[in-house]
């Protein structure tokens, strides 16, 4: 039995793994592992404080599937409601569809009971509105004077402002994605997203398009992502990693040779003066027989792992030191 997810899945691993220890399926410890992020207002790229598309509006992207059945279930574009894995999988499991979007999606949870809530969170509010004051000098929004507000503006320079990296969109890539191993010698995962921050309103990523944001097959392993989803989208990275260890490759090569790809055939928009892409994009492997790896374009990216040793981050291996 193993359990492993993204840097910011310590919370989905844990109950993954608790699920798992007491004979739960790989399906329940990863639908209800991600469920904990999602319900974590501090984590602003997923559920519950996620950060708002461009109209302040949270829309969030979720998918399961299961390797036992290879089925899946996902909704894009879900306002109102946070726990959007869940929701995904009883599309999953009540219907005979795969992807339910936007308000379709929204009345569906609804009629599942779940219940409809303000997604955006005071923390989430102050930080699209500074976004905006501080996104153009061309509009009608005042930029913030260089002393007010210092803790966003020390988050927004973080997030948005990469000197390394002229040109280009310097966001790092938020969402969750848990992959488990049960007793039984299934495989399932979950991805879930509130997107690119300050999105187009209806931009939907690659967290809930199976074989992009995940993928699934039992009879080889598991592959999960997080980072700049139009990148996966081009590639379904998450399928071809599965592809690439039936093959026989290691996951750690598996998931660099997919970096290499999208990196051969990234857009010279998204490149640096080195010719580096100016996205980060991280892949998790779990191969049928528990090994696993991280994977992530440029370095210093960790994944979280549970296992019968324990609970611990692990470095990615990276393509760039
Ligand atoms: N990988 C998440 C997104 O691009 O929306």
């Amino acid at each position: 039995m193993k359990t492993i997810a993204s840097h910011n899945g310590l919370k989905a691993t844990a109950e993954s793994w608790r699920l798992l220890a007491a004979g739960r399926s790989a399906l329940d410890a990863c639908v209800e592992g991600v469920t904990q992020v999602e319900d974590d207002p501090d984590d602003l790229t997923v559920g519950y404080g996620g950060l708002p598309n461009e109209d302040g509006v949270v829309e969030l992207d979720a998918a399961v599937m299961d390797g036992r059945t290879h089925l899946g279930g996902a909704v894009a574009g879900l306002r109102d409601v946070r726990h959007a894995t869940r929701v995904a999988r009883l599309v999953m499991e009540h219907t005979s569809r795969v992807l339910l979007v936007g308000e379709g999606a929204r009345q569906f949870a609804l009629a599942h009971g779940f219940v409809a809530e303000n997604l955006l969170t005071e923390q989430a509010r102050r930080m699209w509105l500074y976004w905006k004051r501080r996104r153009s000098t061309l509009d009608d929004w005042l930029t913030p004077a260089e002393d007010e507000d210092l803790e966003l503006r020390a988050w927004y320079e973080k997030r948005f402002y990469r000197p390394e990296f002229p040109g280009g969109t310097g966001m790092p890539g938020g969402t969750v994605h848990c992959s488990a191993l049960d007793g039984e010698g299934h495989l399932a995962c979950a991805t879930s997203t509130s997107g690119h921050a300050f999105k187009l309103a209806g931009r939907v990523g690659d967290s809930p398009i199976l074989g992009a944001g995940l993928y699934v097959d039992n009879q080889v392993g598991s592959c999960g992502s997080i980072g700049h989803g139009e990148a996966n989208l081009r590639h379904l990275s998450s399928f071809l990693a599965v592809e690439l260890m039936r093959g026989g490759r290691e996951p750690v090569d598996a998931g660099l040779e997919v970096l290499r790809r999208i990196v051969d055939k990234t857009p010279p928009r998204e490149r640096d003066a080195a010719g580096r892409p100016t996205f980060q994009l991280m892949l998790f492997l779990l191969r049928r027989d528990g090994s696993h790896a991280g994977v992530s374009l440029h370095a210093g990216r960790q994944l979280a792992v549970a296992d019968a040793t324990g609970q611990r981050l692990e470095a990615c291996a990276s393509l760039w030191d």
